[in-house]
């Protein structure tokens, strides 16, 4: 077993310090030939620091990396890598227009009499992504392949040298199940081969299906190194949090105090409909009411929550808010009607990396207002604090640029951008994705809460358990159809499980 052997790479005493943040306090970590090994913890606890600096993208300030017995001092990427630490971040950094070829051996193209040889390269990444056994063709534009495979190619592209490390840092927040599972086929075949991999995730199905050990992090420490199979999984969030959990029912309490107080309809979309995109829908919401939208990816959520926001125009159909009949056809018509969007796609959705959390946090609510009335200077204050309290974000101050807070913290402010608008009818697609276990639960009361005065809110969520505890009502999509409709009580995780695989009874209940 990997116990007998030597450490491939072993951190200790690691050390980290940013303005107002250590981020890093004697952390430390060890990762054996043929494991696949889980980083875990909190928002914020110092898991991607860590990696950035075990890959040379930060300098530590004190503490010792040995790799096979050799003391190292990456002093960048590309140093990391020379030394046979292969890392792929969650953003996949390649070229969408380049072919998958070109892509894996960007900045190395192999030469021949000086001139890139183009039969050689195209041959050898063939060769790599058989042995990956992804079959693609490596000569189209790799923006072609769904983002699995462009993760897959990222991979790739990392074991082109000889790894002996692969580090993954949330590679599977934006996978669906099944590409999650080809993510993992991958990782196997590569423990096999003898690689240490490092994998990073918030998801805890996914540490107990994929890994051999994990090492917990907390407020920037070395929590404590377990074998996967040892470690319960209460044990594990123990051990993140510091504390017993008892969050459990928190969100069903939540919805159970507010089933009564579900008021008239704040919205009624008949029959809305999208060309091979989304079978007519109709849906209801109410005010005061959460009601979740369940399914797997491509199965229409985001679709129908385009539609709503007038991300996307609807080409049949109408829509109606407060009884009136309205043309959401542009995000501006529907914010302009009280209708906030919150989604995954932190990239995109736009934090603005070098503006200010608070600064970040008040765009969308300045946007409402108008944007000639400026916000004054105080009010903008009292909200960033204000939000930061109640969201738990954890940020040195609101005057830090958004850049340097955690993924999951940088999430957090964009969820409080829309609530900042107080929106009559919040829709939250996957608003939780990078967020860790414990602040997931706190968030989801929080929303809960501002249901209970009044807001509307549409959940999608691709875990079943969130959407279950938290949802007055759920509406299952399956195929670009909405297939069957759930109240609070009639709800439970096996009937929501067929409906959603298409094996039911739950049509129209
Ligand atoms: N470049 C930076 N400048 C200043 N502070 C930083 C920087 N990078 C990280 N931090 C701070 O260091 C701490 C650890 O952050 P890190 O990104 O390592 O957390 P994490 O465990 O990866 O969290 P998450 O699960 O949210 O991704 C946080 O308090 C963060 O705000
Ligand atoms: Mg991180």
């Amino acid at each position: 077993m990997v116990d007998a052997q030597q450490p491939v790479l072993e951190l200790t005493g690691i050390h980290k310090q940013f303005p107002g943040v250590k981020a890093l306090n004697e952390a430390g970590l060890r990762l054996f030939p043929g494991e696949v090994h889980t980083l875990m913890g909190q928002n914020g606890a110092g898991k991607s620091t860590l990696i950035k600096v075990l890959t040379g993208v930060y300098r530590p300030d004190g503490g010792s990396m040995v790799l096979n017995g050799r003391a190292i001092r990456p002093r960048s990427t590309q140093d990391a890598q020379d030394l046979g630490i292969s890392t792929v971040y969650q953003e996949v950094n390649l070229c969408p227009n380049l072919s998958v070829a070109e892509n894996i051996f960007i900045g190395r193209y192999p030469r021949r009499f000086g001139m890139v040889d183009w039969r050689a390269m195209r041959r050898q990444a063939a060769e790599l992504l058989r042995r990956l056994q992804i079959g693609v063709d490596v000569g189209k534009p790799l923006g072609e392949y769904p983002l699995a495979i462009q993760q897959m190619v990222a991979i790739a592209r990392a074991l082109n040298t000889d790894a002996r490390v692969l580090i993954l840092d949330e590679p599977t927040s934006s996978l669906d199940e099944a590409e999650v599972q080809t993510l993992f086929g991958v990782l196997r075949r590569l423990r096999e081969e003898g690689m240490a991999i490092l994998f990073v995730t918030h998801f805890l199905d996914q540490t107990y299906a994929i890994s051999d050990r994990i090492t917990v992090m907390r407020n920037g420490e070395r929590e404590g190194e377990y074998f996967c199979a040892d470690l319960s999984r209460l044990a594990l969030v123990n051990k993140m949090i510091g504390a017993a959990e008892d969050a459990e029912d928190a969100g069903a309490q939540a919805a159970a105090g507010r089933q009564a107080q579900r008021g008239d309809v704040f919205l009624r979309a008949r029959g809305i409909a999208r060309k091979g995109v989304l079978a007519p829908v109709d849906l209801e919401l109410h005010r005061g009411e959460l009601l979740g939208l369940a399914g797997l990816l491509g199965s229409g959520r985001t679709e129908t929550a385009r539609l709503l926001f007038g991300a996307d125009r609807a080409d049949g159909g109408s829509i109606a808010v407060e009884g009136r009949q309205v043309g959401l056809s542009t995000p501006r018509d529907a914010i302009a009607q009280g209708i906030g969007f919150c989604s995954e796609d932190r990239k995109h959705e736009g934090a603005i990396l070098p503006l200010s959390v608070r600064e970040n946090l008040i765009l969308a609510l300045q946007a409402r207002v108008g944007l000639w009335r400026a916000i004054p200077l105080k009010r903008q204050q009292q909200l960033a604090n204000d939000y930061v309290g109640w969201l738990g974000i954890k940020t040195a101050s609101i005057e830090t640029p958004i850049g340097s807070l955690s993924g999951g913290n940088q999430q957090k402010v964009l969820l409080a951008r829309w609530l900042a608008t107080e929106p009559k009818l919040m829709i939250l697609d996957e608003p939780t994705r990078g967020i860790d276990v414990r602040a997931k639960q706190e968030i989801m009361d929080y929303v809960s809460k501002l249901c209970r005065k009044g807001m509307s809110i549409l959940f999608i969520s691709s875990e079943l358990p969130e959407v279950l505890r938290v949802s007055d009502r759920m509406v299952v999509m399956r195929d670009r159809k909405a297939c069957g409709e759930y109240r609070r009580g009639e709800l439970d995780e096996t009937s929501v499980l067929r409906a959603i695989a298409g094996e039911t009874a739950g049509e129209g209940a």
